[in-house]
């Protein structure tokens, strides 16, 4: 009893800080401030926002004065028009040597082999099941479900609401607007936003703007990135990150609410 009671002291708090300073920032703050072990030292952004109640520490600029062994960083960005917004952030960070942390709301539901990839973000009443792969710096929002053998890319956005049926395939870099169904066996391309409240029922390629019931292509996004057809392929679990081709994160295991990270440290 001793030993883990000094075990336990011995643990190293994990300092954080919060890059964003919107309302996905307050939701995030609100999860980590009860997260054991996680201390918040505040949030970058262009502009202080007395909503989120702690402490503004600048723009990023102020990242080079933190060491990067002792602080890892969570991106705090949601939802905004741009969807790119939150894959720049990502390696912005990553540039900088900083790793991002997961953040998985205590009262998700996850399945025991559910894999994710560095700084993934699951929140609250959010449903993935069995054989899902969630890559690095995705974030399943509230009460999305995600069912089971599904794969999202890396820095995709999963709004509050979506329904994906079993096999769904994501790319990276998407938007898939809240209250979006997408039904079993779905492929969507890279760096495509899906409307709110559309019903996907056809593969979309990537790059593309595509909304309605049922959904169809209504913009082609001017986008070098966004590949026009759909890749569809099955990544190993510690692959997971690998859905950007940038990305080289580590693949982890859901427990709990924290990621048990497979290969090196996170
Ligand atoms: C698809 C989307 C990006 C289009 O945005 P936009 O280009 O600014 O489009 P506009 O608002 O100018 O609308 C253009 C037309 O498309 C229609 N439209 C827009 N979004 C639609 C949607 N999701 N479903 C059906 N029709 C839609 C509008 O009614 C409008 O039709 P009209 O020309 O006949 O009047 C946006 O409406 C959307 O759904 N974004 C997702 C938002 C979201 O999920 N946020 C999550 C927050 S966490």
């Amino acid at each position: 009893m001793k030993r883990k009671i000094k075990a336990r002291a011995k643990q190293k708090k994990v300092f954080l800080i919060l890059m964003g300073g919107g309302g996905h920032a307050r939701v995030l703050k609100d999860i980590l401030q009860n997260e054991p072990g996680v201390q918040l030292l505040g949030y970058t952004d262009l502009k202080p926002n007395s909503l989120i109640g702690f402490r503004y520490l600048g723009d990023d600029g102020v990242l080079g004065n933190f060491v990067k062994k002792d602080v890892r960083l969570v991106n705090a960005v949601g939802s905004v028009r741009l969807p790119e917004v939150r894959r720049k952030i990502f390696e912005k960070g990553k540039a900088l040597g900083f790793q991002f942390h997961s953040v998985i709301h205590p009262r998700a539901t996850i399945a025991s082999d559910v894999f994710s990839g560095e700084g993934a973000q699951v929140m609250a009443s959010a449903v993935i099941n069995p054989g899902a792969h969630i890559a690095e710096n995705a974030l399943i929002n509230t009460g999305a479900m995600v069912d089971h053998d599904c794969q999202i890319g890396a820095h995709t956005h999963v709004a509050p609401g979506v329904t994906m049926s079993g096999n769904v395939f994501i790319g990276f870099g998407c938007h898939i607007g809240a209250g979006a169904t997408i039904i079993h066996g779905i492929s969507i391309g890279s760096e495509t936003l899906i409307g709110a409240g559309s019903v996907v029922i056809k593969d979309i390629p990537g790059g593309v703007t595509a909304y309605g019931v049922p959904a169809v292509v209504v913009a082609e996004k001017n986008s070098s990135r966004g590949s026009s057809s759909v890749t569809r392929r099955r990544l190993s679990a510690s692959k997971v990150g690998e859905t950007s081709p940038k990305s080289k994160g580590f693949g982890g295991l859901i427990t709990g609410h924290k990621v048990t990270f497979l290969q090196g440290k996170p």
